[in-house]
């Protein structure tokens, strides 16, 4: 019995934390409806046809912002709102942030009903991000500096032009540096009215000796066909030196055995050349 009422006190408190989370995590941001950047100009519309007869309230929160009772302005200016009443909001600031609403009352004493009202937020646009590059034995972490990221709006990565992966949204992207020694990275930053996206970067905790210009897909074969190309030339400068060193040691130990020579130079040839040095052989029998 002591058991359950525990675990239901506990049961308590948990739903309240998460209650509390909720209400933490939705800050101002989640109460807009509408988002406007800083210095553009926002128009709150009006549902109702107005009448000369009719008179137009603006709230902006609790607050009234514009009376106009029958023709005549009296709190606000002529220019707030538009020919039709609705709401003119020019070179926005933050502070202009906030629920607007309509209220219209006819000559009757009736009111419209149902007029919407927005819940605006300003923003100011992103700044363009900076990715940066920090290494740490195995791995690499790139970082998306966002300069003003007041809010967390979030961030998309990608890897050599093409998407990253879709769950990793942080400022933060971990990799092991083997896996990404050429794959440019770039992060793209928006908020709902802007959006930005940086300089490509790649790691520097490794060197690479090949210039950046291709990418992991391209240099790994060409890499690869270099490398297979570099040997083969040496393997044949080897086989010609060292044919060049048998024909030198022939005319020099045999002179006299020149008749031998031709049968001598075939078993050297067969038995410690392999078969790339028959290059070497036109200029080899030319030269004897
Ligand atoms: C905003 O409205 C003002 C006044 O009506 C106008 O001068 C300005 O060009 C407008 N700005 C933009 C970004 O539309
Ligand atoms: C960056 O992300 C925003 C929001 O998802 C998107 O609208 C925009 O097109 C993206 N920019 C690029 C260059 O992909």
């Amino acid at each position: 019995m002591r058991i359950v009422k525990k675990m239901a006190s506990a049961a308590t408190i948990a739903v309240f934390l998460l209650c509390c989370y909720f209400i933490v995590s939705s800050g101002s941001q989640a109460d807009c409806n509408v988002y406007a950047a800083t210095g553009s100009n926002f128009t709150v519309q009006l549902k109702h046809v107005l009448k000369d007869s009719d008179s137009l309230r603006w709230f902006k929160n609790k607050k009234v912002i514009f009376l106009r009772k029958s023709k005549l302005v009296i709190r606000g200016k002529n220019d707030d709102v538009d020919s039709n009443g609705k709401l003119k909001l020019t070179q926005l600031t933050k502070d202009k942030s906030g629920r607007y609403r309509p209220e219209v009352h006819r000559a009757d004493g009736t009111s419209a009903v149902d007029l919407p009202s927005v819940r605006l937020c300003v923003l100011d646009p992103v700044q363009k991000p900076k990715v940066t590059v920090t290494c740490d034995k195995t791995k690499v972490t790139f970082t998306c500096d966002a300069g003003q990221s007041e809010k967390n709006f979030p961030i998309k990565w990608f890897m050599d032009n093409k998407n990253g992966p879709e769950n990793e949204t942080g400022k933060e992207l971990k990799r092991p540096v083997k896996d990404v020694l050429n794959a440019r990275f770039s992060c793209n930053v928006s908020n709902p009215v802007s959006s930005e996206i940086s300089q490509p970067v790649q790691q520097d905790c490794i060197k690479s000796s090949f210039p950046d210009i291709c990418g992991i897909d391209v240099c790994i074969p060409v890499r690869t066909g270099a490398g297979i190309l570099l040997l083969v030339i040496l393997i044949v400068i080897v086989c010609c030196i060292q044919r060049k060193a048998n024909l030198i040691k022939d005319k020099v130990e045999l002179p006299l055995r020149k008749h031998h020579h031709h049968h001598q130079k075939q078993l050297v040839g067969s038995v410690l050349e392999p078969d790339i040095c028959a290059d070497c052989d036109l200029e080899g029998d030319n030269r004897i």
